[in-house]
């Protein structure tokens, strides 16, 4: 294993009451002024904004509305919540929802506490903000595991990149998993992939030979495995969801990804599809993920097939044959859980054009098996059709 420092700072409330169990722990140290941030409207017929204003109202807080946040949320929605924030001089930022909200969220705090357009600031410049406004995380969908960390995902329209932006780490997250009852079915199962996406990116990085980190993950990969099919019998199975809500964060805490280099090149290929496509980021990573590790798995034979035979139970002696039958095995459970498994099922444009692009434009990441190039992309994005 890798060399590595460890420190865990977001506490979270975890399983029924855990929003109620928060807010009466830290509405005393959220100040006075809260700007309160949501997407496109879930959360007002779920009950749940109504629940959260009370709570704050009895606080005594005044509330900053701040909502319709979209799924892949812009670079423009964050520099429009950042202004809202420094002209109401905001002293907390709670953010309710999944991962576009919580993305948003972390530029905009960091963004209000900077003069400086944090574009520039982070990507030209190569600088990192260090002053934010405190913000904690309601989690009403699982998946992304982004109540866990400070890194945010923000699509820029203009320049068309959908690109990493290092934000505040949110003081606390609450996650009962009751709320995400209300997830449409095929979005929480799109979450539920991305979570197993998340520890396969982590897996698939180096060291390649066997480690605890990744005894851990291989772990979760079948817990997610479990639960997804759990949920796909009977899809308000609350035991199953809350597995899987405790898996994404497991997947984005840290853990999983302690002494390793890890890989995240089927993300870097999802997120720049998704910058020209607007489609679904779990739904495209599950179409994804088998045209690359059949490209992969060649390179790194040994470390695919321990996977395969620990994740899938593969029977297969040899490794580069047991590495192929976990990734037809994985392709077959995308389809068992009725996800997407071409572009054309995700209903993504995948023309020459389209494509080519999104391989152009793509993050080529270290921690992958093979150093790919942009025509190889091209190619894997071509499979995906
Ligand atoms: O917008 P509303 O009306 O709230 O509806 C949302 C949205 O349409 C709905 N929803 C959420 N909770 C609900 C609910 N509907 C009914 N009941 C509830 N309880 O779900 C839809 C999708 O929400 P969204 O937040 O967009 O989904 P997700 O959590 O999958 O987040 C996706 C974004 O996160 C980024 C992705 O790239 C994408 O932009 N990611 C962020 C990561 C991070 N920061 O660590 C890691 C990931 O790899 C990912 O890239
Ligand atoms: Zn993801």
């Amino acid at each position: 294993m890798n060399a590595f420092t460890y420190d865990y700072p977001v506490r979270n409330y975890f399983g029924e009451g855990a929003v109620d169990r928060a807010l009466d722990v830290e509405l005393d140290v959220m100040g006075e002024t809260v700007l309160l941030a949501y997407g496109g409207g879930s959360v007002k017929r779920t009950g749940v904004y109504d629940h959260v204003v009370e709570k704050l109202r009895v606080a005594g807080k005044r509330i900053v509305d701040f909502g319709g946040i979209m799924s892949n949320p812009t670079y423009e929605k964050c520099q429009e919540g950042a202004a809202l924030a420094r002209a109401e001089q905001v002293d907390f930022i709670l953010a309710v929802g999944g991962g576009s909200v919580f993305d948003c969220c972390k530029v905009v705090s960091a963004q209000a506490c900077l003069d400086e357009d944090i574009e520039k600031y982070e990507h030209a410049d190569g600088r990192m903000p260090t002053e934010f406004i405190p913000m904690a995380c309601i989690v009403t969908l699982s998946g992304t595991g982004a109540e866990q960390n400070d890194g945010a995902v923000i699509t820029n329209e203009e320049t068309h990149v959908k690109g990493p932006f290092a934000g505040a780490l949110p003081r606390w997250a609450a996650l009962d998993p009751a709320l995400t009852l209300t997830v449409p079915h095929m979005q929480f199962m799109s979450g539920a992939y991305d979570t197993l996406s998340h520890c396969m990116e982590s897996y698939f990085g180096t060291p390649r030979e066997a480690n605890v980190t990744d005894d851990i993950n291989l772990a979760i990969q079948r817990n997610v495995i479990r639960s997804m099919r759990a949920v796909a019998e009977d899809d308000q199975d609350l035991a199953a969801r809350s597995e899987l809500v405790y898996d994404s964060a497991m997947a984005e805490n840290g853990v999983l990804k302690v002494g390793k280099v890890t890989d995240f090149q089927a993300h870097m290929i999802q997120h720049q599809y998704g910058a020209y496509t607007h489609t679904n980021h779990g739904m495209g990573l599950a179409v994804i993920h088998p045209a690359l590790y059949r490209h992969l798995a060649p390179e790194a034979p040994a470390q695919f097939a321990r996977w395969a035979r620990e994740v899938w139970n593969v029977a297969e002696k040899d490794d580069l044959a047991a590495a192929m039958a976990g990734i037809d095995a994985l392709a077959a459970f995308t389809a068992e859980m009725g996800l997407p498994t071409t572009f054309a099922e995700l209903g993504g444009d995948a023309s020459d054009e389209t494509l080519r692009a999104v391989a152009d434009t793509c993050v080529l990441t270290p921690g992958c098996a093979k150093q790919l190039s942009r025509d190889e992309v091209f190619q894997i994005l071509t499979e995906c059709r």
